[in-house]
């Protein structure tokens, strides 16, 4: 284990969606000790009301572009840390139209490196585990740090360029970085476009849910919050240089995920309707969490994803005024595809 980094002056881009949001309130909760400022453009995921009730002496919010190199450049200089969330993330967005992912998740995360390198600052990314493809269903193999980059949709190609962008970083001019890859995140605060939420909003809203294709995908669930736990662990104690898969062995079909809700939402299990499948669908994503558990001696707090779903359900139940107003434009937008 690398000797212990202590951050007091913390940039995290994107802290106005879904998991950099949850990171800044884990961080605010967690590190009394720490600043931070949260750089975030509000596009359509980021919600200024996400980072509600933090107070102002713990925490500035810029609203601006990642790729806004002058802006960047002056945060920087006043920083001892990026924690670097801010992407374009949805999957079928990026099928439909690539290049805004062009733009924030390559040019963006350059944009970020150019100017950690010219203030020296710690520069943690964060990515996913798609960036290595996808595995057959009978396959007993997970992922590892070791595994080949091999991204399928528009979305992960643009995440595989921000990693091996922030690599080059590293080698050729010693930026201090670190890179996480982690599974597909559920929580408070998704966007309703993203399929747990969507489910549970449709429900909500008497739409049918909708599952894609035959339903057989499978996706490795991790709770958001420890998510948020695994990027302190590797800022403050991973190695310069290395990257660490962030999972906690929640692999699940989505049909079985969607059957989940149907059933503590006191729905039938064929309460949905099948839709056309997404072109290039990702068969399965698999984690093997063992680096990071084993170097840096991070474990997941929500092991029981019955429970985390049901707390995940209460909170969209008590906060439609968060979600409501998105909720026909989002589901227009599916029609046009039919999903
Ligand atoms: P999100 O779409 O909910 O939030 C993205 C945030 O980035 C929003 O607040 C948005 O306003 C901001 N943003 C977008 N473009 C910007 C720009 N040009 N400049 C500044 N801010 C900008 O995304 P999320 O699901 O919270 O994902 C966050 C990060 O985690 C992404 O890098 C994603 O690739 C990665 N990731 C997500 C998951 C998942 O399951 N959602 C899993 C692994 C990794
Ligand atoms: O694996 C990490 C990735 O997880 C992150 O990098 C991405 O940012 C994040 O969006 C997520 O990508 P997915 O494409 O796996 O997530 P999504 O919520 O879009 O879909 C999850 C699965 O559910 C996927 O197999 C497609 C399917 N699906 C999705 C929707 C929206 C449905 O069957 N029905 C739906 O309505």
């Amino acid at each position: 284990m690398a000797a212990l980094f202590e951050p007091k002056r913390i940039i995290v881009t994107g802290g106005a969606g879904f998991i950099g949001s949850n990171f800044v309130h884990w961080v605010v909760d967690n590190q009394p000790d720490v600043h931070v400022t949260v750089l975030d453009k509000l596009t359509y995921a980021g919600k200024l009301e996400n980072l509600e009730g933090i107070p102002a002496k713990r925490m500035a919010f810029v609203k601006g572009d990642i790729c806004d190199a002058e802006l960047v450049d002056k945060l920087f200089a006043d920083a001892d840390a990026v924690v670097h969330f801010a992407a374009e993330s949805h999957n079928d967005n990026s099928i439909a139209n690539p290049e805004p992912f062009l733009r924030t998740n390559v040019q963006g995360t350059f944009t970020l490196l150019e100017a950690a390198r010219k203030h020296d600052i710690r520069f943690h990314h964060i990515s996913t585990d798609e960036v290595y493809g996808d595995l057959a269903l009978d396959d007993p193999a997970r992922f590892t740090e070791e595994t080949p980059y091999h991204p399928s949709s528009p979305y992960s190609s643009t995440k595989a360029s921000s990693d091996l962008l922030v690599r080059a970083w590293c080698r050729t001019y010693g930026v201090r970085a670190t890179i996480s890859n982690c599974s597909n995140n559920y929580g408070p605060r998704q966007h309703i476009e993203k399929f747990i939420p969507r489910q549970i909003t449709n429900i909500i809203s008497g739409i049918r849910p909708k599952l894609y294709g035959d339903g057989k995908n499978v996706r490795d669930w991790i709770h958001t919050e420890d998510h948020s736990s695994a990027v302190w662990t590797i800022l403050t104690k991973g190695e310069i240089g290395q990257t660490y898969l962030i999972g906690a062995d929640g692999e699940r079909g989505n049909i079985d995920v969607l059957r989940e809700i149907l059933a503590q939402m006191g729905k039938q299990p064929d309460d949905f309707d099948w839709v056309r499948d997404r072109p290039g669908h990702d068969r399965r994503y698999a984690i093997d969490p063992t680096k990071l558990r084993t170097e840096l001696g991070w474990a997941p707090k929500h092991t029981d994803f019955g429970e985390g779903l049901r707390e995940t359900i209460e909170w969209y139940k008590e906060n439609t005024a968060w979600w409501e107003a998105e909720k026909a434009e989002t589901e227009a937008k599916y029609a046009k595809s039919g999903q």
